[in-house]
């Protein structure tokens, strides 16, 4: 049995995702890395245990309900109730949304969409029941304004910000805490800002908040 406590990350790859990873594996979690693809869910591991942090990664489909909850009951029986699960998940396809095609847009949005609702759908009910939990999600400035040449995302992300807010609200009167972090600017490695480390600090600031302080939604 694992005794650090466990967080999960839904949707991980080399930007935001491994940003948290650090932040929260350095201060003592072990990490569950969830994504598609396991040879780079490999890299990533590979690469934090390099740095002394705990880590294992899992192979799942977001917007397979099933395998969402597979995976969450696989965790619950090895392990324990998450301290902090951040879904962090999104597609996107540039194109004119004059000539994009809907099937295309229906799976981005199911990306952002349905996997962030099978996530809540599953966690939730056990978090208000235990009352306790902290469910984060990464959000981005193309929920705020629709986008001509990213349609795909723009809806996706606006879909997603208007769940969570109404996860959050339903959550309200517990100490569970939902939050998203919605990043306004491209992600990079040297951006002094929009950097993994720098954003992952918000989701540290986020996860130390005590109930009756929590924050709903950080504009970074
Ligand atoms: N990058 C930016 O400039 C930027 C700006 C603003 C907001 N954001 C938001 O920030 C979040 C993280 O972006 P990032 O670029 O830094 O990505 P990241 O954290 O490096 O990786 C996200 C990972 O999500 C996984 N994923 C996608 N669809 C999935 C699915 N159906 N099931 C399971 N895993 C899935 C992908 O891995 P697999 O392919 O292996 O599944 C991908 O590597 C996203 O929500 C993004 O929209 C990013």
């Amino acid at each position: 049995m694992q005794t650090k406590p466990l967080a999960i990350i839904l949707g991980a790859g080399p930007g935001i995702s491994q940003g948290v990873a650090r932040r929260f594996g350095r201060e003592g979690f072990h990490m569950v890395l969830a994504a598609r693809r396991p040879d780079q869910l490999d890299e990533l591991c590979t690469e934090l245990r390099g740095q002394g942090i705990s880590c294992e990664g899992r192979a799942v489909d977001l917007t397979d309900a099933t395998a969402v909850n597979q995976l969450i009951d696989a965790l619950g029986s090895e392990r324990q109730l998450p301290e902090m699960v951040l879904f962090n998940a999104s597609a996107m396809h540039v194109c004119d949304v004059l000539e994009e095609d809907w099937e295309v847009i229906r799976g981005c949005f199911e990306v952002c969409v349905a996997g962030a609702f099978h996530v809540a759908r599953r966690l939730m009910p056990t978090m208000l029941s235990e009352n306790r939990g902290k469910l984060f999600f990464t959000g981005g400035g193309t929920a705020l304004r629709g986008e001509p040449m990213m349609s795909s995302l723009s809806i996706g992300k606006a879909g997603m910000r208007n769940l969570v807010q109404a996860l959050a609200r339903r959550a309200e009167g517990s100490n569970v805490h939902v939050a998203q972090v919605t990043v306004r600017g491209r992600v990079h490695p040297e951006d002094p800002k929009f950097n993994p480390d720098a954003i992952a600090e918000t989701y540290w600031g986020l996860y130390r908040q005590a109930p009756g302080e929590y924050t709903h939604e950080v504009m970074y």
